[in-house]
């Protein structure tokens, strides 16, 4: 598909792992400001087209460009994460990834200060900082909590969290990097009913709110139907649809390809 103005251009992506192939020749636009929801059966390389687009993974074929069509066109490809991260790219993991010992309010700021010029580690370190940089981190990791609707577990251990409240730990986490596009990897896997319903509402909220473009992977058909604008559907690393959620639930293809795979896929 052709796009006006595309934030992600993927060209006949392949990437190889011995003998296996988890994407074979993927090619798929994304829409600035766009929800595009990534969806497929257990394996088909949903996880590892993320870690293409944030340069954790190296295809051995094809391109990735983030926001092609504006000057500052970026190849992914060869870019280390930290530095497709700075350009706006930001992400939750399928396993969750919070440092389990410190506070909510601490995981929001590692985020927070990933972009700051003394960063997390210097941070850690406790290197001298600038008491502008400490102020600012401060009260935008209290901002993204409130905006999140984690307040009351600003000082809660990240261990003792409730699933739902993880999650959207994780994506206050991402936010504090100021993202352009967030990719999201199975943001309510595991959440109860009421959990997933707070959690489509704040995705829906980041995209309309904040502008920013969502890329969601998400086994949950309900969920991804009511958020998603767009889907791409992967089976064993090749796209084999694309469309609208209705056309996507209209297709055959696609039907088979859920009924082929595991129970899990088809709820
Ligand atoms: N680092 C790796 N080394 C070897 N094989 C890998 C690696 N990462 C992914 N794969 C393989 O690539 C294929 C696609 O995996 P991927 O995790 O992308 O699937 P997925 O669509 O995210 O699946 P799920 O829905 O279960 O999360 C699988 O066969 C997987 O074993
Ligand atoms: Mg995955």
């Amino acid at each position: 598909m052709t796009s006006a103005d595309p934030i992600f251009e993927v060209k006949d992506v392949t990437l190889r792992f011995g003998g296996v192939t988890s994407l074979n020749n993927v090619s798929l636009n994304q829409e600035r400001g766009e929800i595009l929801s990534v969806i497929g059966p257990n394996g088909a390389g949903k996880t590892s087209l993320f870690n293409c687009l944030t340069g954790v993974y190296l295809p051995q074929e094809g391109s990735i460009t983030f926001h092609p069509t504006q000057t500052k066109a970026i190849k992914i490809v060869g870019r280390a994460p930290h530095r497709v991260a700075q350009a706006g790219v930001a992400r939750t993991f399928q396993t969750s990834r919070m440092f389990n010992a410190l506070t909510t309010f601490e995981n929001v700021k590692i985020g927070v200060e990933a972009h700051q010029k003394t960063g997390p580690i210097g941070a850690m370190l406790k290197l001298p900082r600038t008491r502008h940089e400490e102020k600012f981190s401060d009260q935008r990791s209290h901002e993204l909590l409130e905006y999140v609707n984690l307040t009351h577990r600003t000082n809660t251990l990240a261990s003792s969290l409730p699933y739902g409240d993880r999650r959207r730990l994780e994506i206050a986490r991402a936010l504090g990097t100021d993202p352009k596009v967030l990719l999201l990897d199975e943001p309510a896997a595991g959440t109860n009913p009421s959990e997933k319903l707070a959690l489509a509402e704040l995705i829906s909220r980041i995209n309309t709110e904040l502008g920013i473009s969502i890329l969601l992977i998400e086994h949950d058909m309900k969920l991804v139907m009511s958020l998603a604008q767009r889907l791409i559907v992967l089976n064993f690393g090749g796209v084999i649809a694309e469309g609208t959620p209705q056309e996507i639930q209209e297709n055959p293809l696609v039907i088979e390809a859920y009924l082929g795979a595991s129970d899990e896929a088809t709820q």
